[in-house]
């Protein structure tokens, strides 16, 4: 593990103003150990799953029992890296009772260090609860995908005023009721700059420009798993080319008698072999 990475929150929080920070999501148990690996410094087990595990168009459709099962996974494998779960849409929602029962649930079943919830100001009260019984929460402001079939879609976000004022406002208000860090997704660089300047969390962004004190990119996104052109994206790999490749060999190799080989394969002992014959004939 390097020097400086994280063990706990509070020491990702104080690597604020210190250097930049720099988390992916993970789904699964191979994924949270590369990405453990490597040592980044935060793993989110996103509602993205809903998309790019489960193959949904949005990711309101994935459950608590689903989140939890993708978060144990990744618990499972990066033992030494801060985790976080996303709080599916309609496990917060609907009352704080029932947040704070899925919030626990998800904590306590999965073996996440805390929770994710999309929200700004609305959420003020519940992140305030949360945080009294003892949930670390992360918030997530800006572009949010769980409510974007009610406003304009997967799009920019903050790029009027009025939306960029109320952006604003809400970093200041979740962070006053005791979120750790927060998501700042799809908003102009002008935005995540007074942001920047205004809160004392760590402002993590994806689409949201330099400014912010850390970046977060989605596992299949980053790696290269389909070619959508997308502005904020940077692809670090290109797996899909490299997967494909790989699985047309096999099948080529299989078809052509080229895999396996003897040395892919065993035998048995002589002696057993011969009474097997024997028994056989
Ligand atoms: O679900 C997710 O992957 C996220 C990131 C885009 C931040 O919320």
């Amino acid at each position: 593990m390097s020097v400086n990475k994280p063990n706990t929150l509070q020491d990702f929080a104080m690597l604020k103003g210190k250097r930049k920070l720099c988390m992916t999501t993970a789904y699964d148990f191979h994924s949270a150990l590369l990405a453990e690996e490597s040592d980044i410094d935060a793993i989110l087990v996103g509602d993205s799953a809903a998309m790019v595990m489960l193959g949904h168009n949005n990711t309101v459709q994935i459950t608590i029992e689903e989140m939890i099962l993708f978060s144990k996974a990744v618990a499972r494998a990066a033992k030494n890296t801060i985790i976080i779960s996303d709080m599916p849409f309609l496990s917060y929602q609907v009352s704080d009772e029932l947040a704070i029962l899925n919030a626990g649930k998800l904590i306590k079943e999965s073996n996440v260090n805390a929770v994710k919830i999309e929200g700004g100001s609305e959420y003020a009260g519940l992140i305030k609860k949360l945080v009294k019984a003892g949930i670390p929460v992360m918030g997530h402001i800006g572009l949010l995908p769980q409510s974007a079939s009610l406003s304009k879609g997967f799009k920019r976000s903050g790029q009027d005023s009025k939306e960029a004022e109320k952006i604003i406002q809400d970093a200041k208000s979740i962070e006053e009721s005791g979120v750790f860090s927060i998501v700042l997704e799809m908003v102009p660089n002008e935005v995540s700059k007074i942001i920047m300047d205004n809160t004392k969390v760590p402002i993590i962004g994806i689409g949201s420009g330099p400014n912010c004190d850390g970046q977060i990119l989605v596992w299949h996104d980053l790696l290269g798993f389909d070619e959508k052109k997308r502005i904020f994206l940077k692809r670090y790999a290109n797996l899909r080319n490299n997967i494909t490749k790989a699985l047309k060999q096999y099948k080529k190799e299989v078809i052509e008698n080229d895999f396996p080989k003897d040395n892919n394969s065993f035998y048995m002992n002589k002696n057993e072999y011969e009474k097997l014959l024997k028994k056989i004939k």
